[in-house]
């Protein structure tokens, strides 16, 4: 069955510095994906660690904290019948090495800690993850021209 999802994914800041935000953006698109919102922001640190606060305590949450407040993000909100796991699929495995040519981080990206996005990995994280970095306002309601043909 098909559910109609919103999912958070951000570009980290190795994929801004690597100017890969509009490769990750067409990737979605090209999906057939709708981006609902958007926002480059410097994350705070507070900000990060409730982000990250599922890996408080493991040994790679300090330099992730450290990398991901380190310059700008963009944050975004893509909508669609099972974006959750659609765009998981696109993003590819959390290790650049294992994720499959065709992902982001097969096709983009070389180490874990540079792996260019984040991406929410069930609806809980997802609802979380949209409620830290954007409020209802921002988030944007419209409709694709070819909607119906991607979905009906
Ligand atoms: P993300 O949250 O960024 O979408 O990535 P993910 O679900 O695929 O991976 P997760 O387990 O949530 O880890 C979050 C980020 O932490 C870095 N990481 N480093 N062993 C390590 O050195 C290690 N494990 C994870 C990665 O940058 C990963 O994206
Ligand atoms: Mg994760």
């Amino acid at each position: 069955m098909k559910t109609r999802e919103q999912t958070f994914l951000m570009v980290k800041p190795d994929g801004v510095q690597r100017g890969l935000v509009g490769n990750v953006i067409s990737r979605l698109e090209n999906k057939g994906l709708k981006l609902v919102a958007m926002k480059m922001i410097h994350i705070p640190a507070d900000l990060a660690a409730r982000h990250y606060e599922e890996h408080k305590g493991k040994p790679f949450y300090d330099g992730l904290i450290e990398f991901i407040t380190s310059s700008p993000v963009v944050a975004m909100i893509w909508e669609g019948d099972d974006a959750i796991a659609m765009v998981r699929a696109i993003v590819g495995a959390t290790d650049p090495r294992k994720a499959d040519t065709g992902t982001i981080r097969g096709d983009l990206a070389v180490f874990m800690g540079k792996n260019i996005v984040h991406a929410s990995d069930m609806p809980e994280s997802a609802a979380r993850e949209i409620g830290l970095f954007f409020n209802d306002k921002e988030i944007l309601a419209y409709s694709l021209p070819h909607e119906s043909c991607l979905y009906e």
